[in-house]
């Protein structure tokens, strides 16, 4: 057997490279710090989501299998089980409104895709942050490498599947329908069009659409009207009442595009000031992962509305915590080491280090 053809079993090493400075201050351990809107805590978020509002945005940028912080993995092989723990937890506090941003390289994500799967997460759409040629700035020895240079990460965009009484929308809408007793082509007249219902609401497959909320309303009140009377409600969760245009609203994640933009990100790296120095270096990143504050502000602005809550469970120098407080978001964010830590918090404190 050839020696790419065995499969790994065990974690590899995770020392992380390039961490450019260590603080040897003797200050008191850092502690969580909250100011009523955005909440961050240190230490290993899989011990702190239990004590986080449920998020209507998850932005995960955790390990990418290259050794980039303490704890990375070396390869791409290991990160479906580094990634487990979180997706598992994510899915437990996920809502029908939740959407994930799942950050990384190609092949991370790829290695990652069937867990989230697993644990009910929907793709969506992949988008590619593409940082252009100044990013190798001609540092690359193609013939040593072997391959075109590498410019860009993804940014995969995943929503939570809903489900009412353990089904998913698509099959409950159709068995709700069809315990009325009423013929499939009733929900035409019902929704008021001519054959878009039976057509779209109850396509079986991938040409199924989600009703608008108001047509939704329409098809519960015909349901209810003229359905047999034994089954009633229909369309209901509760078994109590049927659910109306706004309950309905709550079933699928927020979107809206904001003009001009399409899956592909054209944005230089994180250069200048935008980024945040080692301390006592003034020339060294302190952080190897630093995304930049508009690319987070686009996402969050894209999933969620102001009040709603993100959740940032691998801080670093919690970008997205910073650009939700911007945006008028509430956030959770995390980080495990208390170096990144208090230097992001410096950026919370410190309004000109942004
Ligand atoms: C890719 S970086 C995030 C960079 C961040 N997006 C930014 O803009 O600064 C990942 C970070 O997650 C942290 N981390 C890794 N595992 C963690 C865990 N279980 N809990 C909290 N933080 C973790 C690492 O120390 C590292 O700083």
């Amino acid at each position: 057997m050839s020696e790419s053809a065995v499969i790994k079993t065990n974690a590899t090493s995770t020392v992380g490279r390039g961490k450019a400075f260590t603080s040897h201050s003797k200050e008191a351990e850092p502690s969580n710090w909250s100011d009523g809107q955005v909440n961050l805590f240190v230490g290993d978020s899989l011990d702190k989501y239990d004590q986080w509002a449920k998020p209507t945005t998850i932005i995960s940028d955790g390990a990418y299998g290259i050794l980039g912080f303490e704890g990375d993995t070396s390869d791409h092989m290991d990160l479906p089980d580094w990634y487990e723990p979180h997706i598992k937890k994510w899915s437990e506090a996920a809502t029908a409104q939740t959407t994930l941003w799942f950050w990384n390289s190609e092949i991370g994500w790829a290695s990652v895709h069937p867990i989230l799967e697993k644990y009910g997460w929907r793709y969506v759409n992949c988008n590619s942050w593409n940082k252009g040629k100044g990013h190798i700035a001609g540092n690359v020895n193609t013939s040593k490498i072997r391959r075109f240079p590498v410019v860009s990460e993804v940014c995969v965009q995943y929503i939570f599947e809903a489900k009412i009484n353990g089904q998913i929308l698509r099959d409950w809408l159709r068995s709700e329908w069809k315990r009325t007793g009423l013929p499939m082509k009733k929900a035409n007249e019902a929704c008021g069009v001519k054959d878009a219902a039976t057509r779209k609401y109850f396509d079986k497959g991938h040409l199924w659409y989600f009703p608008p909320p108001e047509v939704f309303e329409k098809m519960v009140h015909f349901a209810n009207t003229f359905g047999a009377e034994e089954g009633k409600p229909y369309f209901s969760y509760d078994s109590i009442k049927p659910m109306k245009a706004s309950d309905w609203e709550k079933m699928r994640s927020k979107f809206k595009c904001p003009h001009g933009y399409t899956n592909i990100w054209e944005r230089s790296s994180l250069r200048g000031s935008e980024r945040i120095k080692a301390p006592k270096t003034n020339s060294k990143s302190a952080h190897l992962n630093q995304k930049p504050l508009d690319l987070m502000r686009l996402i969050i602005e894209a999933t969620t509305d102001e009040e709603d809550v993100i959740w940032e469970p691998f801080g670093g120098l919690f970008s997205a915590s910073l650009a939700a407080r911007m945006l008028n978001r509430k956030s959770y964010g995390c980080e495990l080491d208390p170096d990144y830590y208090n230097l992001g918090l410096e950026r919370f404190r410190t309004p000109s280090l942004v």
